[in-house]
């Protein structure tokens, strides 16, 4: 069991992975710039997990409690939000979920990003965390259906092994994942543009689909 705490951890992704990983039996604290909407969200995801170890509470509450973090701002938020939790993230998993994307008529792309994906951004802002990216291809309408099987993968990226491996380990415990070391923290960008990907897929095929990488 490990104490999993989420940064904006009140959105739809936030909420799905939190649910997912109350399933599988984790604590789970639920981050907020409200105490109160943090409080909310994690009433919310402890009812549909049944599960009695999720609270919620403010950002830094969730930062301080967690052995492991998972960031689930926006990535135009990641710049304010980051610097704070600094001091807090030292030594500490974090998990950098966020994609960068845009619209431009309608259609997805990707902005461009100085450090090089989401993932690079989080580790410059927060140079004593071990980031570890993941999850970015789950969808958040999938994680929070209910307790189905996914069907997915999810690609791991990052610079540390041990924080690699415990990353997989807490995917696979999502029912229906494999994970797939996708090497450095610099792939993560790659996995980042197949959400964009996906996104648009998802419009024309008005579906929830998701990565399976074949052949392994
Ligand atoms: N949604 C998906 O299906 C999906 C799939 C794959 C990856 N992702 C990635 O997962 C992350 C979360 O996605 P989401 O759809 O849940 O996002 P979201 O609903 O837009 O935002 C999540 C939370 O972040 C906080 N937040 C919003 N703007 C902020 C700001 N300017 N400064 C600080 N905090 C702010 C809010 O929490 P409070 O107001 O409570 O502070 C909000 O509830 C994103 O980085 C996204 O790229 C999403």
């Amino acid at each position: 069991m490990t104490r999993i705490g989420f940064i904006g951890g009140t959105g739809p992704e936030g909420r799905g992975l939190a649910y997912r990983f109350a399933l599988a039996g984790h604590e789970v604290v639920i981050g907020s710039r409200t105490p109160e909407r943090g409080r909310e969200a994690a009433k919310e995801v402890a009812d549909r997990a049944g599960s009695a170890s999720v609270t919620g509470g403010e950002n830094a509450v969730a930062a301080r409690q967690a052995e492991l973090m998972v960031l689930t701002v926006p990535f135009a938020a990641q710049a304010d939000t980051l610097p704070p939790l600094r001091e807090v993230c030292q030594g500490k998993i974090v998990v950098s979920t966020a994609v960068p994307m845009q619209f431009e008529g309608g259609r997805p792309s990707m902005p461009v990003v100085p450090e090089g994906s989401a993932a690079e951004q989080a580790q410059a802002l927060l140079p004593g965390a071990l980031v570890v990216g993941a999850f970015q291809n789950l969808g958040a309408a999938k994680l929070w259906k209910g307790d189905e099987p996914l069907d997915q993968d999810v690609v791991v990226c990052g610079g540390d092994e041990e924080a690699k491996r415990q990353v997989s380990a807490l995917a696979e415990q999502i029912r229906g994942v494999r994970a797939v070391d996708g090497g450095p923290l610099s792939s993560a960008r790659y996995v980042e543009g197949i959400t964009v990907l996906l996104v648009g897929i998802n419009k024309r095929y008005k579906a929830l689909a998701g990565v399976r990488i074949a052949g392994l």
